[in-house]
């Protein structure tokens, strides 16, 4: 786990770098831009880039493509928790150990901050900084874009904030899953597809990724019960007074880890079973999923 917690802080060192170079060429002095800062460098795993890293390694992919279109996905991930937080949404003060990014420059600069985050990544997957074909970078713009949208990430959190306070059943609940945390973690899986010009492989990943999806959002779910905030980094203890629909609530502890260990396997079993050693890493960073405290 030690080593595990080494390669993703060293993962994020090199995800913040790239954008921290990429946002220095553009600088200015205005609050929308310190907000971006703010949001973006505050702290996060950056797991889904080291998500992007490893699968890349399946296909041997060159280290730079894959950080420069795992940073890609860190900025729509990062402006969905700086909406995620705004009062109209989950309404939350604190993240990533720091007050949420609302609290510090309002609410206003806070969403249009977030949305020049969403359109930053295209601007990365689409600018020189990304050394891949246009055929290649016009498939990854699809597919992100595709997966930010109201079938993803927006259609997600509509859904979560729509099931607040009301009795959902399972499979609904698993649609908002797949929809608001699924869909962006299918992409870092499929992006590497996407690099590796493998459509077969492409359909696969983008599978298994929902299933990782879905082992993310569950322990988010289980950090919000049993976490302490020192560690995950915004207050505990939220979500059933918002009274949101998560799995642990619908089906108890015991089937919700139950569940966890289910995907678990399936998604080692698929991935050992198509491509060996090679998913090792990718792999590891899954088990990151069972044992986080963060
Ligand atoms: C939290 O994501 C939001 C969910 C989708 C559950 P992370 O746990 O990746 O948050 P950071 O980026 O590390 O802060
Ligand atoms: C957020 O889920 C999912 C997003 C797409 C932003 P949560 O609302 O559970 O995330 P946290 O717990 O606030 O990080
Ligand atoms: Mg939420
Ligand atoms: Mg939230
Ligand atoms: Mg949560």
């Amino acid at each position: 786990m030690v080593i595990l917690e080494n390669q993703i802080f060293k993962n994020a060192k090199n995800s913040d770098f790239f954008l921290q170079r990429y946002l220095n060429k553009k600088k200015e002095k205005s609050k929308i831009f310190d907000a971006i800062n703010y949001g973006l460098f505050s702290g996060g795993k950056k797991f889904r880039s080291f998500l992007i890293c490893n699968t890349g390694e399946i296909f041997r992919l060159n280290k730079k493509i894959l950080v420069a279109v795992g940073a890609a996905v860190e900025c729509v991930h990062s402006y969905s928790l700086m909406h995620d937080d705004l009062s109209c949404m989950d309404d939350d003060n604190f993240r990533r150990g720091k007050p949420s990014t609302h609290k510090v420059f309002g609410e206003s600069t806070t969403i249009l901050a977030g949305n020049s985050l969403l359109t930053l990544a295209f601007e990365i997957l689409t600018s020189n900084q990304l050394k891949c074909s246009s055929s290649i970078k016009s498939e990854l713009v699809y597919a992100l874009s595709s997966c930010s949208g109201y079938k993803g990430v927006a259609g997600g959190q509509y859904l979560d904030l729509k099931f607040e306070k009301m009795k959902i059943d399972k499979n609904k609940i698993l649609e908002m899953q797949n929809k608001k945390t699924g869909a962006l973690i299918s992409f870092c899986l499929e992006s590497a597809a996407i690099l590796a010009n493998k459509p077969k492989d492409r359909i696969f990943l983008k599978k298994i990724g929902f299933d990782i999806g879905l082992l993310f959002q569950i322990t988010d779910d289980l950090l919000d019960i049993f976490g302490n905030s020192k560690k995950t980094g915004k207050l505990t203890r939220k979500d059933n007074k918002k009274g949101k629909a998560t799995l642990f609530n619908k089906i108890g502890f015991n089937k919700t880890i139950e569940f966890a260990y289910f995907l678990f396997d399936r998604i080692k079993e698929r991935l050992e079973k198509k491509y060996g050693t090679r998913a090792y890493s990718l792999i590891s960073s899954v088990e990151f999923l069972l044992k986080r405290e963060r």
